[in-house]
């Protein structure tokens, strides 16, 4: 019997977005399932993907498909909040660039990197849709931050970390997260063991579908539930 990393919650949400199409056609909730998934684990190692592949009857590489195509799915461990920065033109003419050059200083690291204490990852992302409140930060995804000059990121940091100290965050199994182990079975205690297996990700022609919006109208928090 296969052993489970997804919870029971995790697995109500999935089976809840299943209902959203006919019967025969449960892989079209595949999207939503890796949403799900991604914010119970922070990340989609190759055997939760498969996971989500065997409850949607699917094979697996068409559920790695979908992962590796759309940049808001992560295959590799990431802090507990990504932050990504909008550096297309507009907002980059509008204080994006000092933006990332604040959050790069303050963070000691670079774009795709992650603080040592697993607390931060940085991106850069396309244009969320949001150019008048430049510079603008999506937030693990789902939560948008406005006009983020330097203080204004400053207070976004503090408010952060001090999240990130409570065990809050992108995935529950912290260890992981920072590299230190392998996903764990729900309901089991940690354990030693080799490093998951990642996908390869296409590296052009990803789309941004379903990660953009705006501080008025922020993105839908996918697989939440309603
Ligand atoms: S260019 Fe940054 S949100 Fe549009």
């Amino acid at each position: 019997m296969e052993s489970r990393l997804l919870s029971d919650s995790a697995l109500r949400r999935i089976d809840r977005e299943i209902t959203k199409y006919p019967p025969d056609q449960k892989r079209s909730a595949v999207i939503a399932a890796l949403a799900v998934a991604q914010d119970e684990h922070g990340w989609l190692s190759a055997e939760v993907m498969d996971e989500v592949a065997r409850h949607l009857g699917m094979a697996t590489v068409a559920v790695y498909e979908v992962a590796s195509f759309y940049s808001m799915f992560e295959l590799k461990p990431t802090g507990r909040y990504k932050l990504t920065l909008c550096t297309n033109l507009p907002c980059a003419l509008s204080g994006a660039t000092a933006a990332a050059e604040h959050l790069k200083r303050k963070l000691g690291i670079g774009f795709g990197e992650t603080t040592g204490d697993g607390k931060f990852t940085l991106k850069e992302g396309e244009c969320f849709g949001a150019c008048g409140d430049a510079p603008v930060i999506l937030v693990n995804n789902k939560r948008m931050t406005s006009f983020m000059n330097p203080p204004q990121l400053d207070q976004l940091l503090d408010e952060l970390s001090a999240a990130a100290d409570r065990g809050e965050g992108a995935g529950k199994h912290a260890n992981y997260i920072r590299g230190e182990g392998p996903p764990r079975a729900a309901g089991s205690a940690p354990s030693g063991g080799s490093a998951a297996r990642e996908p390869e990700r296409p590296s052009q022609g990803r789309a941004r579908a379903g990660e953009a919006g705006t501080s008025s109208n922020p993105p839908q928090a996918w697989g939440d539930p309603s």
